[in-house]
C-alpha cells in the first residue's frame, strides 16, 4: 500500500475529498463505498464544498456496514448516520446509496442481496475504510475470512467497547452486525484506509507491516494493487 502521513485529520480529509471529487467530475455514475464512524468524518465535512459544481445526482453509494437489529430509524444506525452526514448534506439521491439491511425480517438474503446491488451497480470505484483497534475494516473481525462476502457476524467485546460512545453504554451496542466481508472489499477498485491516533498505531503497523493474516483483517489490503492508507503522526508510530 501507499502510506501517505499527514499532519491532521482535517488534512487527510482534504485530500481524500479532494480526489473523490475528481472521481465524480471524471464519471457522474461513480460508485462509492462508504464507512461510518468516527473516521471518514474529516472526509465528509470536506466534501460539500468541493462538489458544489460537480453533479451528484448520479452517484451511487454502498456503505460497509450496519448493525443487526437496531430500528433503522435509531439514530445510531449506519443507515441514519449515512443520511445525516453523508446523504443530506451532499445532497445525493437517497435511492442510490445503499446500507444492508440489519432488519430481522429478510436478513438470510440481505447479503446476497448486497453483493448482487453492488455488482449490478459495476462495483464499487473507491472504498473508504476505517480500521478498528482490533484489526476490524469493515466489521470484519478477527478470523474472517480473506474471501468473505457480505453476511452477519458477532462484533467482539472490542468493537462493542469501542462503539459504546455512540450509545448510552456497552448495553445498549448491538451484538450483530452485516458487513462486507474482506473479498467484497478487496474488489473495489481504489481503497483508502484511514486512521487517526495512537489507539490505532498498533492495528495499522499489523495491517500495514506485519504478516498476512486472518486474525488481523486489514492485513487484507496488501493483497490490493491500489491501496492508500493516510495516517496522522500518531496512528503511524508504530511503523518501522
Ligand atoms: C465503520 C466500520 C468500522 C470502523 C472502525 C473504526 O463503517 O466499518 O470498521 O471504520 O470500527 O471506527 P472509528 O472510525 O469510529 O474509530
Amino acid at each position: 500500500a501507499e502510506i501517505v502521513i499527514v499532519p491532521d485529520p482535517a488534512t487527510a480529509g482534504a485530500l481524500v475529498a479532494d480526489e473523490i471529487a475528481r472521481l465524480i467530475r471524471g464519471n457522474p455514475d461513480a460508485v462509492l463505498g462508504l464507512a461510518t464512524g468516527s473516521t471518514p468524518v474529516p472526509v465528509y465535512e470536506a466534501l460539500p464544498v468541493r462538489l458544489a459544481d460537480v453533479d451528484v445526482s448520479r452517484v451511487r453509494g454502498f456503505a460497509l456496514d450496519e448493525y443487526v437489529g437496531l430500528d433503522p430509524a435509531h439514530p445510531e444506525s449506519y443507515r441514519s448516520v449515512i443520511t445525516r452526514e453523508v446523504v443530506e448534506p451532499l445532497g445525493l439521491d437517497p435511492a442510490r446509496i445503499a446500507v444492508p439491511n440489519g432488519a430481522a425480517t429478510g436478513i438470510e438474503h440481505a447479503g446476497e442481496d448486497y453483493e448482487a446491488a453492488i455488482e449490478a451497480a459495476g462495483g464499487i470505484d473507491l472504498q473508504l475504510l476505517g480500521i478498528g483497534t482490533d484489526g476490524h475494516i469493515g466489521f470484519n473481525e478477527p478470523g474472517s475470512s480473506f474471501a468473505s462476502r457480505t453476511r452477519v457476524k458477532t462484533l467482539t467485546a472490542q468493537t462493542r467497547q469501542d462503539n459504546a460512545r455512540f450509545f448510552d453504554g456497552i448495553q445498549d451496542v448491538p451484538r450483530h452486525c452485516i458487513t462486507q466481508g474482506l473479498g467484497t472489499i478487496l474488489r473495489a477498485r481504489h481503497l483508502v484506509l484511514l486512521a487517526f491516533g495512537a489507539g490505532k498505531a498498533a492495528a495499522v503497523a499489523a495491517a500495514v507491516e506485519g504478516p498476512l493474516s486472518a486474525f488481523v483483517p486489514a492485513s487484507a489490503i496488501q493483497l490490493h494493487p491500489h491501496a492508500t492508507v493516510i495516517l496522522d503522526e500518531a496512528a503511524a508510530s508504530d511503523l518501522r
